[in-house]
């Protein structure tokens, strides 16, 4: 059947009989990508696209930025390579520039994903706190390492209802072992009576938590939230873990944290900050840090990684920052105003049609929810959110050449390639789709 992604599809089955996992992939259609720019893809069968997915956050500045590109090719031409020796005077540079723009981050430490700096920023917790345990979130995400990755999404049945205290650690169990279960503690985010009850009753090491909940998303911590986290860590010896892998450098150039004006003993960033390449940072407070360069055996945090850190990625995001840095106001504001045109256009178009949907957004990250508010967790989102209607105006996006995630709750990105115009025709294209929905759907969303 020949159609309008037939080749994107030839590509998929083919990938299928080759590469394990392709059907986790999630792409529907399954649209294989060949070509990316500025805020544009292209997929196999020639389609355009505007790009609201950003490679999962991963784009700030626009994909194949020219200047990120031409710091990477200089850097290969200079004779940068995987040297795996020492330290290179990049990382140095970058080290300084980071904490110059994140004053938490005293020390860094660099990897090669998001995953990995997470990975350690767990390992140097227990390591401070001698303790195991662990406390993250429901609906976050925070790597795919054994002791984060608990089920992002996990069916309602399988957590139970809502209660103060923890849920059942709703992980596949084929491929983790079960003592990794017994040291991880799943509670909602925006509960800090949970958080209390967990820390009265285990050896907590750290408790991690995007700083504002985005894998399912955009759900803002509640006033008071991240500051009550601080000091509940703080009475009860647990250090707090910022993960700004998605949040840093694209809520602000401070990351999360400064502007909500708290501080964690740890953070990790990574994705926007090398603008595409693979990169992850942790760091923060030097004595916790430290722990990277203790003599004492029985203390020392092991750091390992052959391409920790890549000279082409610390490239990229040396470019990166220099770029946000010497165009901070630029940038940030240019992003605030199209992320407020968009929201305020997506919400006149459910006001005119009588959609019961909401817009939650933080500088360039934007959500519609299929309901009269902004979820508060996962519960709320469970029980509040229509997915069949999400999924329908994804998909009408994408056949409408606006390519948004196509999962349900995904976060929508702005980088700073978009234009007005690309907003526009995602205002447009959202006034098409919901005007053809039965009146009915609309109707019940409204009446809930
Ligand atoms: C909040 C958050 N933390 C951590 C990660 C893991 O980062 P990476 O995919 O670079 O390993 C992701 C990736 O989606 C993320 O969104």
């Amino acid at each position: 059947m020949s159609d309008r992604y037939s080749k994107s599809r030839r590509l998929t089955q083919q990938s299928a009989q080759l590469i394990a996992g392709t059907a986790s992939l999630l792409n529907d259609p399954p649209l294989v990508f060949v070509r990316a720019q500025g805020n544009r893809l292209w997929d196999a069968d020639g389609n355009e696209y505007i790009d609201h997915h950003a490679a999962f956050a991963s784009q700030l500045l626009g994909h194949n930025h020219p200047e990120v590109n031409l710091a990477v090719s200089t850097a290969i031409e200079r004779g940068s390579s995987m040297m795996g020796s020492g330290v290179t005077e990049g990382e140095i540079q970058l080290a300084e520039l980071i904490r110059a723009a994140v004053p938490s981050m005293e020390r860094v430490q660099f990897a090669s994903t998001g995953n990995d700096a997470l990975t350690q920023a767990i390992r140097l917790s227990r390591a401070w706190t001698c303790r195991e345990d662990i406390v993250v979130m429901l609906g976050g995400y925070n790597g795919w390492h054994n002791d984060a990755s608990h089920a992002a999404l996990p069916a309602l049945e399988l957590v139970g209802p809502r209660q103060v205290g923890e849920y059942q650690f709703a992980t596949t169990l084929a491929d983790f072992p079960a003592d990794v279960r017994r040291h991880v503690h799943v509670i909602n985010f925006n509960d800090l009576d949970s958080v209390e009850y967990i820390l009265q009753r285990y050896p907590i090491a750290c408790v991690i938590t995007e700083p504002m909940l985005q894998n399912i998303g955009v759900i803002p911590p509640r006033p008071g939230y991240l500051a009550g986290l601080r000091k509940l860590c703080d009475e009860h010896g647990a250090l707090l873990v910022f993960d700004e892998v998605r949040s840093g450098f694209r809520a602000s150039f401070g990351g999360y944290q400064s502007i909500a004006g708290v501080t964690p003993d740890l953070s990790v960033f990574g994705k926007n900050l090398a603008n595409g390449y693979p990169f992850g940072v942790v760091g923060g407070r030097g004595s916790v840090m430290a722990l990277f360069d203790s003599p004492d055996p029985s203390w020392c945090v092991t750091l390992n990684g052959t391409f920790n850190p890549h000279p082409l990625t610390i490239a990229a995001a040396l470019a990166t920052l220099t770029i946000l840095q010497r165009e901070q106001d630029g940038v940030y504001q240019r992003l605030e105003s199209l992320g407020g045109r968009l929201q305020k256009g997506l919400e006149m178009v459910f006001a005119e049609l009588n959609v019961t949907a909401t817009v939650s957004r933080m500088g360039a990250a934007f959500c519609v929810y299929f309901c009269d508010h902004v979820p508060v967790d996962w519960h709320d989102l469970m029980t509040s959110h229509d997915f069949a209607l999400d999924r329908r105006y994804r998909r009408g996006l994408i056949e409408r050449g606006i390519y948004l995630f196509p999962l349900p709750c995904k976060q929508g990105l702005l980088s700073a390639a978009h234009t007005r115009e690309d907003i526009n025709k995602m205002i447009e294209a959202t006034r098409e789709i919901l005007s053809a929905e039965h009146p009915s759907v609309l109707r019940h969303l409204s009446a809930t």
